[in-house]
Formats: C-alpha cells, sequence, structure tokens
C-alpha cells in the first residue's frame, strides 16, 4: 500500500488554526442526543440491555479495550459516530472473532443497534453513549485495528468548521490508538470536509493513504453495507469520497 496525492485527487484545505483548538471538555457533542420518540420496546432495550454493554469511561488512566469484552477477541475495531448502527451490526456479525466498539451519543440510533444486536445475538459489541473524544485519549496506543468514521456531520458553514470530528488533534489520536498496518476509514459526500480531511491526514506522518488512483477514493469499499446517510446522499446525487488510511510500522 502506498501513499498518494494523485493529481486528480481531492486537493486538501487545512483546517484553520481555530479548528484545531482544543475545545472546552463536555461541550463537545452538537445535534440531536434523543430525537423522536422511542417505541417501546426499543425503549426497553436501552433500559435493560444498554447498561450490560455500555463502556463507563473510568476517572483516570487507561481503558483496555480488549478486556471489555467477556470472550477474547483476536482484535478490536471502533466506529464513531455509527448513527443507525446497521453498518456497525453488519461488521460485528461477520467477524465474530473480533471485538467492536460503537461510539455515539444519539440515543435513537443506539436503541436501534440494541435491537440488531438482540435480534442477531451479537456478544462482541460494546457501546459507548457520548462523545468519541473523551474515549480516543484513555486508548493505550497500538490497541485498536481498524477505525470507521462514516459521514460524520459536515458542519458546512465555516463558523461551524471548529465542530467538525475529523481535524489533527482527532487525526493524531486516530494515528496513536491503531496497531502498526491498522487501518481508518474516512467517508464523506461533503466537498469542503473531504478537502479539510484530507490536509488534516495528510499532515500526519504515521498514516499512509492507501489511494493510487482516483477511483480508490471514488469507489464504495466492497463487501460491506451502505449506511442510511450512505444511501440518503447517493439518492440526492451526491458523490461520497472513501478514504483509507493505514498505519505505517514506524512512527
Ligand atoms: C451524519 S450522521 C452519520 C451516521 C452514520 N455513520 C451513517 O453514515 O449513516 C453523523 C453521526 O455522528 C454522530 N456524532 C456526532 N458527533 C459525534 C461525536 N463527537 N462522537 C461520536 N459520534 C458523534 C451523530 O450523532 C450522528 O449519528
Amino acid at each position: 500500500m502506498t501513499s498518494s496525492t494523485s493529481s486528480d485527487a481531492p486537493s486538501p484545505e487545512g483546517p484553520p488554526a481555530e479548528g484545531r483548538r482544543a475545545e472546552a471538555p463536555r461541550r463537545l457533542v452538537y445535534g440531536r442526543r434523543i430525537g423522536h420518540r422511542l417505541r417501546p420496546g426499543r425503549k426497553r432495550l436501552l433500559e435493560e440491555l444498554l447498561p450490560e454493554l455500555a463502556i463507563r469511561l473510568p476517572e483516570s488512566g487507561a481503558l483496555d479495550p480488549r478486556a471489555l469484552f467477556a470472550r477474547p477477541v483476536a482484535g478490536v475495531r471502533l466506529e464513531i459516530g455509527f448513527g443507525a448502527g446497521e453498518h456497525l451490526e453488519a461488521e460485528a456479525a461477520a467477524h465474530p472473532e473480533l471485538g467492536f466498539i460503537g461510539v455515539e451519543p444519539y440515543l435513537g440510533g443506539v436503541a436501534r443497534l440494541l435491537s440488531g444486536i438482540a435480534e442477531r445475538g451479537l456478544d462482541n459489541v460494546r457501546i459507548l453513549v457520548d462523545d468519541a473524544r473523551l474515549l480516543l485519549p484513555r486508548l493505550p496506543d497500538a490497541s485498536i485495528r481498524r477505525i470507521d468514521v462514516l459521514f460524520p456531520d459536515p458542519w458546512p458553514k465555516k463558523r461551524h468548521h471548529k465542530r467538525r470530528l475529523v481535524n489533527r488533534e482527532t487525526v493524531a489520536e486516530f494515528a496513536r490508538v491503531l496497531e502498526p498496518g491498522g487501518e481508518l476509514r474516512l467517508a464523506t459526500d461533503d466537498a469542503s470536509y473531504a478537502r479539510w480531511m484530507l490536509a488534516a491526514l495528510l499532515a500526519e506522518p504515521r498514516l499512509a493513504w492507501c489511494a493510487e488512483r482516483a477511483a480508490d477514493w471514488r469507489t464504495p469499499w466492497p463487501d460491506r453495507p451502505r449506511t442510511r446517510y450512505e444511501e440518503k446522499a447517493l439518492r440526492a446525487g451526491r458523490r461520497p469520497v472513501y478514504l483509507r488510511f493505514s498505519r505505517r510500522a514506524e512512527g
């Protein structure tokens, strides 16, 4: 796999200095947390199943991701902002040998994922109902095999750019927590966010862009279900960008 900045690639647009500044903790998640009224079955899952699967961050110190699972797992994957969780559910079902951590502050989406977990009897998913930026600093170096950030909120207005989840700080954390050879996947249907992401990603020396030609970032990754947001974007005629980076062995 090679890093590439081929000439027809989306050109990076640097996050402004203000986008790189860490914001005050606990005021990081914007948008819906509860949303529409929950069906009684989903409400019950939040009350009964979520406490068994929810990750509680320790007051201090690191969180060993493998220790979250009741049985040994060959590696741990992380999906940030899983929305309704269809992608996470399908990947966890397809890879029972791995543990999956899903992070999503929106309770309606968490309830949808819980119903999928219960229906399929999955025992390899743990959930953090909070901001991913609270989890990342707690993860040890080289402890995660793959990170998926699929269609994060684009925050298109310039004055909201600082709310974007992907920036130089989070990218540095992705690089730190990924195992050597581990993978980072990001997708967006917002051209400005794609350029913003690329600027942050290409500035991170521990990550190598896997794209060798334009088709590599225009073509959806095979063997995985589309996410709900992705379906919506495609129906509206938008063409998402798919970015895949590999964690270099050195650094
Ligand atoms: C545009 S939606 C995409 C959802 C899903 N990945 C999909 O493709 O359908 C972005 C999701 O990220 C979640 N989100 C926003 N800020 C977050 C944060 N700081 N940490 C984790 N998830 C976050 C939102 O609640 C929302 O569900």
